[in-house]
C-alpha cells in the first residue's frame, strides 16, 4: 500500500510516520512518498522518518522527492498537508487582523480568507496531478482551512475528504480521563471545520457528557479556553476555535500583547529540524507534543484504513451536508460523524441544532461560500464581500481595510 504526503517535508511528518509505525497492522504500508518543494526540509524530514521506522521494525520504504507526479504515481491515498508561504504568512495571518481590532488567525476570520486565497488555487492544482497520475486514490486533506479547502476539492470532483483533529483530541482525552479504550466512545459532533460542539459523548451508547461537564474543571477550562460556566450553561462543549467567537474582545487583547503563535512555531520548527539533521534521533521530539496536531496521525491512519479496507465503522470528517443540517445548503462542507466505506463517507443523521449554534453555523457556512467564490476567482470585491459576511468582521468599513491590507500583504501569493 502506498502513501504520498504532499507537504512531506512538514516538521509535523514524523508525528504521522509515529503513528504508521504504531499502526501498521491497521495500515500497512509498503511506501511512503514525502513530496515538498524544499530540498533541504525534505532531506531532513525524510531522514529521521526512515530512522523511525527502521527503529520501529517497519518495512515501508520512503520515498522523498520534489516532484509531485514521481510522488504520488500509483499511490492509493494522499494526504495533503501543506502550508502555502510557510509560517511568515501565518505571521501575517495572524497579527494583521488586529489593525482593525479583529482576532488574528490562521483559518478563523480574516486570516483564514487570507490563507484560504493562497490554498485553494494551489491545492486545486496539487488534486489534479493526482487525479492524473493516481485516478483512484482517495485525497485526505489537512489543509487549512479545512473546510473551504475540502468544498474545493469536492467541486471540483475529487475524491476527498476533509479532516481535523479536533474531535479525535476530545475522544482520545475523555477516554483516558473515563479509563475506558477511545473505541468504546462516540462523540455527538456537530458544525464546520474549527467551528464544533459537542453535544453528547456515548460510553457504551451512554451520554456521560452531562457528567464530563459536571466533573470537569480546569482540564474543560483549558482544552476549550472558555469558562467553565459558560460550558456548564451551554451543556455542550465547544471546540477551542469557538474561544474566537465567545471571546473574541478579550482575545484580541492578549494577542495584542503576546508573540504570534507562527513566531512560536517558528522556533519550534528550527529546534525540531536540528533534532532531525541529528543521525542519533530516531524517535519523534517530545518537542512536537508542543504542536497542536496531537493525534492527527491517528485519525489519519483509521481514516485511510476504512476507506482502503471498506470497514464501516464511524469517524468525524469534513464532507458534503446533503441534508444532514436541513438549514444549509446541500453542497456546504460540514465536520460531523460518518460512515466511512470503500465508497467514501456518508454523514450519519444530527439531531436538531439548537438556534444558539446554528445560527453561527450558518452564518460561517455562507462566508465560507464567498470565500471559495474569492479563492476561485479573485477580486477585491469578492474579499470583500467574504469579509462583510463573517460574523467577527461584518462592518463594510473595517471590510474595507481588511480586503486592502490582506491583498497587499499576500499579493506575492495570489495568482490574480
Ligand atoms: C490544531 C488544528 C489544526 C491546526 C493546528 C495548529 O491541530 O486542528 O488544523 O493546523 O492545531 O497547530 P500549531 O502547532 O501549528 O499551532
Ligand atoms: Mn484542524
Amino acid at each position: 500500500m502506498k502513501l504520498a504526503v504532499v507537504g512531506g517535508g512538514s516538521t509535523y511528518t514524523p508525528e504521522l510516520i509515529d503513528g504508521f509505525a504504531r499502526l501498521r497492522d491497521e495500515l500497512p504500508l509498503t511506501e511512503i512518498a514525502l513530496i515538498d518543494p524544499s530540498a533541504q526540509r525534505l532531506d531532513l524530514v525524510a531522514g529521521v522518518s526512515r530512522r523511525m521506522l527502521a527503529r520501529a521494525g517497519h518495512p515501508a520504504r520512503v520515498l522523498a522527492t520534489a516532484s509531485v507526479e514521481e510522488g504520488v504515481a500509483g499511490a492509493d491515498a494522499v494526504l495533503f498537508q501543506l502550508r502555502v508561504g510557510g509560517q511568515a504568512a501565518r505571521e501575517v495571518d495572524e497579527t494583521l487582523p488586529l489593525q482593525c481590532g479583529c482576532v488574528g488567525q490562521e483559518t478563523t476570520g480574516a486570516g483564514g480568507l487570507a490563507k484560504a486565497l493562497r490554498t485553494v488555487p494551489v491545492v486545486l492544482d496539487l488534486a489534479e496531478k493526482v487525479r492524473t497520475h493516481a485516478p483512484d486514490a482517495w485525497i485526505v486533506d489537512f489543509t487549512n482551512p479545512v473546510g473551504i479547502v475540502t468544498r474545493a476539492l469536492l467541486d471540483a470532483g475529487h475524491r476527498a475528504i476533509g479532516l481535523c483533529n479536533v474531535a479525535i483530541g476530545f475522544q482520545r482525552r475523555w477516554a483516558k480521563a473515563l479509563g475506558v479504550t477511545p473505541d468504546r466512545l462516540t462523540l455527538g459532533h456537530v458544525g464546520l471545520n474549527h467551528l464544533t460542539w459537542e453535544r453528547a459523548a456515548y460510553l457504551d451508547g451512554e451520554d456521560v457528557l452531562p457528567r464530563i461537564i459536571a466533573e470537569g474543571g480546569e482540564e474543560l477550562a483549558d482544552a476549550t479556553g472558555l469558562p467553565v460556566d459558560l460550558i456548564r450553561r451551554l451543556g455542550v462543549v465547544p471546540s477551542y476555535y469557538l474561544r474566537y467567537f465567545y471571546a473574541h474582545d478579550i482575545v484580541v487583547a492578549e494577542q495584542r500583547t503576546k508573540p504570534s503563535r507562527a513566531e512560536e512555531v517558528a522556533a519550534m520548527e528550527t529546534r525540531l529540524l536540528e533534532m532531525y539533521a541529528d543521525p542519533a534521533v530516531d524517535t519523534k521530539p517530545d518537542l512536537l507534543d508542543k504542536r497542536g496536531g496531537a493525534y492527527y496521525s491517528e485519525a489519519a491512519v483509521a481514516l485511510i484504513a476504512s476507506l482502503l479496507g471498506d470497514r464501516g465503522d464511524t469517524q468525524i470528517v469534513n464532507l458534503r451536508n446533503e441534508g444532514t443540517l436541513p438549514f444549509l445548503p446541500d453542497e456546504a462542507v460540514i465536520e460531523v460523524p460518518a460512515t466511512i466505506t470503500a465508497e467514501g463517507a456518508r454523514a450519519l443523521p444530527v439531531a436538531p441544532v439548537e438556534p444558539l449554534f446554528a445560527g453561527l453555523i450558518a452564518n460561517v457556512s455562507a462566508y465560507e461560500t464567498l470565500a471559495l467564490e474569492a479563492a476561485l476567482h479573485g477580486g477585491e470585491d469578492r474579499v470583500r464581500n467574504a469579509l462583510l459576511a463573517h460574523p467577527l468582521i461584518g462592518q463594510e468599513a473595517i471590510a474595507a481595510d481588511l480586503t486592502r491590507l490582506l491583498i497587499e500583504a499576500n499579493a506575492a501569493h495570489l495568482p490574480w
